[in-house]
């Protein structure tokens, strides 16, 4: 009676329940500790399921259905064309009914370990009724980044440029499935390595969980260890012999992250391209996760980043205007590579998130980070939830549109002066430079620091170039062809078809101090501005 209610019950399999629907919803404002708990939990709650066949999909659920209580079933591709089921159940019982069920067949001439992925393989040759729904499932393929003739195509039949940035911003993001594949990803490592540290997690951070992930974007993943700190529940007398974790010294770290990296290689199932960056200024381990399709880099504890995941996340959802925003300069800097798929002397994609941010602080469309009050608190805890309706509701009265707002982006960055000013989003204002570095943003958590101190002058010069050439594509073109325009101009060409007195001007009033003689600038000119 109960397999038989449970194969009926059509609660499960709701492609996109409201449940899930929360974590890509930019119009409610939602605190980011709820979506990491709700994703986590979502995570465990998952399996992933290697199949050979798309027609197996329905027939698999049917097959689960029996054992466990099945809400969401999200089919995907991988790179190398591998066939996975990301399959959510209802409970984490769910998934051990699961467990309990699957065999292992292994060659005995080999030892074998279990993993946590399955493979389906029915052994009857499915009838065309089991084979032919596929059509009702939504498949998922895209890891990778839209073809730019088909965005293009479809911005051109997009008449204004503010739903063009809204397309591209529903074109570009991570996809649930991708959201979830992530958390999937994060809470498999944690697994291993709570087998070494029992309260040790690993959490995704950047842009997969501060809501400007696109299509692609590298898993951002740090270690994290989980003491309660405020426990009077407990037995005072009876406690957890504990040991330190080697986070804090920078050798410490690189010793640590040594291990992990070689137990990640040695023992996690579709892990591959193990690399240990380990004498970087933050060291890291990439990999890729095969079954995921995830390429990852691991840090070892670093609570500033998770705090600015956090802050952007929340600037995130203050106003439906910042995601389009972000995602369009993001692709138009993409476009014109002045940000590239590796770490370098240019911006990155961080550093330019948080210049537009500023500008929408000067804008007083976002609120600077001191008038939060939450994050004055020491503990650093998202709890003063209230402000941010109540922030929202009374100081943003700002209505441009986006268009508006994104001309006058690059309008303000082409005036701004860089040469002596800073960007300081902790006080919404912008402050001396402390050093020489050519573009300079103070870090919101570490005002010490200069977040973008590896851009170069010539980069920033490439930059500037573009922010001019791009206020100039907008006010020549129509309201159809501008955004087609920005993201497709030929970047080779821009800097050449810059008025060249303007360029000079640029170098020697915003860049250079004591820059007087033609010659100078000449050769200035020759060896940045390519
Ligand atoms: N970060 C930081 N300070 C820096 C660089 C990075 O605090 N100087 C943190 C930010 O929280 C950032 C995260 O590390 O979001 C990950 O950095 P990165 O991968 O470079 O940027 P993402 O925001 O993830 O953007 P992308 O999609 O390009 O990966
Ligand atoms: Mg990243």
């Amino acid at each position: 009676m109960a397999l038989v209610r449970r194969v009926n019950n059509s609660f499960g399999f709701v492609l996109n329940t409201i449940h899930c629907k929360c974590i890509v919803n930019i119009k409610g404002l939602k605190r980011e500790s709820d979506i990491m708990r709700y994703s986590n939990l979502a995570a465990k709650k998952s399996v992933i399921i290697k199949i050979s066949e798309v027609g197996h999909i329905e027939h698999l659920k049917k097959f689960c259905e029996y054992y466990a209580k099945i809400v969401n079933v999200f089919p995907y591709n991988t790179i190398d064309n591998n066939r996975f089921v990301l399959m959510e159940c209802s409970s984490q019982k769910d998934v051990e009914a699961l467990r309990n069920i699957a065999v292992c067949k292994a060659d005995p001439e080999y030892a074998h370990s279990v993993t946590p992925f399955f493979l389906y393989k029915p052994r009857v040759k499915l009838s065309n009724q089991n084979t032919l729904n596929k059509d009702s499932y939504e498949y998922h393929s895209n890891f990778v980044t839209p073809n730019l003739n088909k965005i293009n195509q479809s911005l051109k039949k997009i008449q204004s440029v503010s739903n063009q940035m809204i397309f591209l911003y529903d074109t570009l993001r991570i996809t649930e499935l991708n959201i979830r594949l992530r958390f999937y990803t994060a809470t498999q490592i944690s697994y291993y390595l709570s087998q070494l540290f029992v309260n040790l997690s690993v959490v995704p951070f950047g842009s997969s969980v501060n809501g400007f992930g696109q299509i692609g974007c590298d898993l951002d993943l740090l270690c994290k260890t989980n003491i309660p700190s405020n426990d009077t529940s407990g037995w005072k007398k009876f406690l957890f012999l504990t040991q330190i974790v080697p986070f804090t010294d920078r050798v410490e770290q690189k010793h640590f992250l040594d291990v992990i990296g070689t137990i990640i290689k040695t023992c996690m199932p579709g892990v591959t391209d193990v690399k240990k960056i380990l004498e970087a200024r933050v060291p890291i381990i990439k990999f890729r996760n095969l079954n995921t399709n995830m390429q990852c880099d691991l840090c070892s504890t670093n609570m500033t980043a998770l705090h600015m995941s956090e802050l952007l996340y929340l600037y995130g959802q203050l106003d439906w205007r910042v995601k389009p925003l972000v995602f369009t300069i993001r692709k138009w800097a993409r476009s014109m590579n002045l940000t590239k798929e590796n770490p370098g002397q240019w911006i990155t994609n961080f550093s330019l998130t948080l210049l537009i941010l500023f500008y929408l602080q000067t804008k007083h469309i976002l609120p600077s980070l001191s008038s939060i009050k939450i994050f004055r608190d020491k503990s650093n805890t998202i709890d003063n939830f209230d402000w941010f309706l109540k922030w929202k509701n009374s100081v943003s009265n700002n209505d441009e549109s986006l268009s508006k707002l994104l001309f006058e982006f690059f309008e303000y960055y082409c005036f701004f002066d860089f040469k002596t000013h800073a960007l300081c989003l902790r006080d919404g204002i912008t402050k001396l430079k402390k050093d020489a570095s050519p573009l300079y943003i103070y870090n919101p958590f570490n005002p010490s620091l200069n977040v973008s101190k590896n851009v170069t002058l010539s980069e920033l010069l490439r930059l500037v170039g573009h922010f001019q050439r791009a206020s100039q594509i907008m006010l020549n073109s129509t309201e159809q062809d501008t955004l087609v325009k920005l993201i497709n101009f030929d970047s080779n060409s821009t800097i050449n078809g810059f008025n060249r007195k303007n360029k000079l001007e640029l170098i020697s009033e915003k860049f250079i101090p004591n820059v007087t003689n033609t010659n100078n600038l000449q050769k200035i000119e020759k060896n940045i501005i390519k």
